[in-house]
Formats: C-alpha cells, structure tokens, sequence
C-alpha cells in the first residue's frame, strides 16, 4: 500500500494553482445521465472518486471518454442499459447515490445497495429517498443475497411537488434537483443545501435546459421540462482543497498565494484564521495567505452547512489550532463521528480531548512525527499538515482516502516547499 512521508518543513512558499472541484464534478457527471445527448466537462480534477464515477456511467450504458491531460471529460449516455449500481462502486464511493436520482427520472427506475464511502458517521438517505416519494416515485428498502441493505425505486414519470428537507442535505438537495429537472410541473425544495456545489449543478442543468432558480437561497424552485439536451460547462474551483492549502501555509508560519479559486466559497476559513491572526488578502483573482506576521493565537470553530464553517476543513483547522498558543474548542454539527482523526493527532502529541462533538485543544503542542493513518480523506490531510509542522518524520497510511479527493497534492505541496514523498506500493510492506 502506498505510503506518505512528510517531514518537518521550512515555511512554505510560492504559489499554488487550485483543481477543480471533487464535491461539484461528482453530481455534473451524474447529472449527464438525464440527456441522450453528449455532455462535456471541462476543469475536471483526475481523482479516484471521478474514476469511480466514471466507472458507474459506463456500468449505467454511458460512453465516458477522459482526456486527463486537458482535464476534460466528455459523456455520452445515448441509451441507458442498466439502472442498478453495482455493490463495488457504490462501496468504494457514497457520492454514487446521486446516479438515482437521474435514473429515475430517465428510466423509470433505479436501484443501489445503500451507499458506503468515508467512515464519518451513519451517512443515511432518508431525505433522498423522502424526495423520490415526494415526487411520486415508489421506494422499497430490502436485503440482497449477503443481507445487506439495498433501495429500488420505480416510477412513471415524475411528478413535481413541494418538499421541506430536515437537514440541509448536499447530497439529497443534488439529487431531487435531478430529477425534478424532467418532472411534470413544480418542485419547491424548502431548505435545501446551499453550498457552491449545488449552484454549480443548477448552472449545468440550466445549460442542459432545465429551469431551475434560486440555487445557493433556502428556496429552490424547478419548473420541470420533458427532455434536457447535452451542454458543455467548467467545473468550479475545489473550496476544500484551497481552505487545505491555506491551512498548510498557515501551520508551517508560510505565506503561499493560492490561486484559481474563489475568494468568496472560503470565507469561513478566511474568517476564522484572520481571527488567529493570520493575514488573507485576495490577489490575483485568489488569495494570499501569510502567517509570517507574528504571533498566532487560538480561536473556536463549529461546523455548519454552508456558509457555515465547512466540516471538510475541520480537520486540517484541527491540526492548525493544535500548534497555536491558546486553548481551542471545535464543535461539529454536520457528521456525528468526525472526529477520527483526533486519535491519530493525539499519537504526535496534539493532547486533544473528545467529548461526543466537541474538541478541547490545549494549544502549542509542540507536534512530534509518528506512524499514522489516514482514516478518512480531510483526516488524512490533516495529518498530512500535520506532519509539516512536526519535528523528525511522519508516516501517513492509508493514503487511498486521501487520492480520493486531492489531485496532485504531494507534487503541489513539494513545489511549495514542503519535505513529502510517496513510497511506490508495496515498498513499505515487505
Ligand atoms: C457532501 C460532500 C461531503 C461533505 C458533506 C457536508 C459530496 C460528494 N460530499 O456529502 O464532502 O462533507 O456534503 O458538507 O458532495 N443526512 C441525513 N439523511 C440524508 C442525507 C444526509 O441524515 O438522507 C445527514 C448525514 O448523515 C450528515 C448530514 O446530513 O450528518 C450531511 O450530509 P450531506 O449534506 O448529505 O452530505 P453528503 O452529500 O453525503
């Protein structure tokens, strides 16, 4: 299994060019399953979670061509020849879920084991599936074979209706949007999501033909149409890798300017480390982030939905607010069981302590290089950070959760200064 190696770094310095974003790119491949005609992708980040997706739409009858070395992906689902995912890929990714919504309002019909993914919680689909009935479709829950859960849902054609989510579901809000895209007449979706992904997918789907208003506000309306066409979109800046790569220049007291991103999809984590006194300030149509300019101090974070301060980026915060002069607390609200990575962090001296949703930090742990494990993909990046602002040698394992969700970051992080390496599989295991 492949490994990283971080070792104590310097100041990290220069400048930083920001991927596309995993979180939107994942519901926009889903979304071109709603059209038989070509879609294309462009500013599409090559991650392993966009290979399993891509994987899915050819497994559905879709063709999927990828040209990585112009981050373009282009789609085109022709016919539909299967509407049932394959237990392999919705285990490996919990995103595969958004394919059902498509599904259904495409086919008729759709099925998936109940999803897996990163281990943060229980991770239900209730709203979703509260959406599919909504719009009239029948869903069933019963045991494959193995036991394990699995969810089907049928359907004539969709009908359009009001609904109100209990939670503000990223996920579900992606989802009904689909297929209340090709619904006969009105949906309103009351508190949906409002993350910059969401307005993404509207922005796609709109292009598609569909008639969607009000993404990114606490009301969304569809008006739904008979049939979309295909479009060509740029998938937007990844917001939780540029917040990543603040926080590594952040914990290692370095200034990095990070560019192709958008100021405005981070302004929790801007806000929250002006608070600790680090300096942020757009330039070049992205932000400069630099902690040379003295002392830091602690501050307190609790995770919202967007805008809230996003739960992506607890974690790499997590490892900041650990070396920082100053007791913390992090509070997180969006996943019952994130805080994983605690336990690793504690393995390189952090001292946190857990207490069901809340951190305490002691703050100015001086962080020491230890063996650990990535046990999900902002933990693993945490530790990652973590590891550039510990003295001697960090090993991270499990490196798998984090190639899901970030393109390129050993060779982005070492082009900024920072002492990391992979070890090639299987070097590490002998
Ligand atoms: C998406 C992001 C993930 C991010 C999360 C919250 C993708 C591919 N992933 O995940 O990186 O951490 O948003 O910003 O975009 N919930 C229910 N019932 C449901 C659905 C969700 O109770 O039917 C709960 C979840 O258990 C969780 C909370 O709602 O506690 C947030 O989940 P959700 O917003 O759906 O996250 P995802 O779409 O899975």
């Amino acid at each position: 299994m492949c490994k990283i190696h971080v070792d104590k770094s310097e100041r990290l310095e220069g400048t930083v060019q920001i991927s596309g974003s995993k979180n939107a790119v994942l519901p926009l491949l889903a979304a071109t399953l709603l059209t038989d005609e070509p879609c294309e992708l462009g500013g599409v980040p090559m991650l392993r979670d966009v290979d399993v997706m891509c994987r899915l739409l050819r497994f559905f009858g879709a063709k999927v061509d990828e040209d990585p070395a112009a981050a373009r992906i282009s789609v085109h689902a022709g016919a539909i020849t299967a509407n049932i995912a394959p237990p392999e890929l919705v285990k490996a990714m919990r995103a595969s879920i958004v394919a059902m919504g498509p599904l259904i309002a495409r086919t008729g019909s759709a099925g998936a084991p109940l999803p897996g993914g990163c281990a943060i919680g229980d991770r239900p689909i209730d709203l979703h599936i509260k959406g599919f009935r909504s719009l009239g479709a029948n869903v069933e829950f019963c045991d494959n074979e193995d036991g394990k859960g699995f969810v089907r849902a049928e359907a004539g054609r969709l009908k359009g209706a009001e609904m109100y989510l209990d939670f503000a579901s990223v996920g579900a809000t992606e989802n009904i949007m689909m297929a209340a895209a090709l619904a006969e007449g009105t949906t309103i979706i009351e508190n949906p999501a409002q993350e910059p992904e969401i307005v993404d997918l509207a922005n796609f789907l709109n292009k598609m033909g569909a008639r969607i208003r009000g993404a990114g506000t606490d009301v969304i309306r569809i008006d739904g149409v008979e049939k979309l066409h295909g479009a060509e979109h740029t998938v937007i800046p990844d917001r939780i890798e540029a917040g990543t790569f603040m926080l590594a220049a952040a914990i290692t007291g370095g200034s990095v300017q990070i560019e192709n991103m958008l100021p405005n999809h981070v302004v929790p984590v801007t806000a929250k480390l002006r608070e600790t006194g680090v300096y942020v300030r757009e330039a070049f149509g992205g932000l400069f982030v630099d902690a040379t300019r003295g002392a830091l101090r602690a501050t307190d974070i609790k995770t919202l939905p967007y805008p809230g301060f996003p739960t992506d980026v607890q974690p790499q915060f997590m490892a900041f607010l650990a070396t920082v002069e100053g007791a913390s607390t992090i509070i997180e609200t969006v996943f019952e069981n994130r805080f994983m990575h605690i336990k690793e962090l504690n393995r390189m001296n952090a001292g946190i302590v857990e207490e069901g949703r809340k951190a305490s930090l002691p703050g100015g742990a001086s962080l020491k290089g230890a063996s650990v494990r990535a046990t999900d993909l902002r933990a693993g990046a945490a530790l990652i950070l973590a590891g550039l602002a510990a003295e001697g040698h960090t090993t991270v394992s499990d490196v798998h959760h984090v190639d899901r969700g970030y393109e390129n970051l050993t060779e982005k992080l070492t082009k900024i200064g920072a002492k990391i390496s992979r070890s090639n599989p299987g070097a590490d295991d002998a």
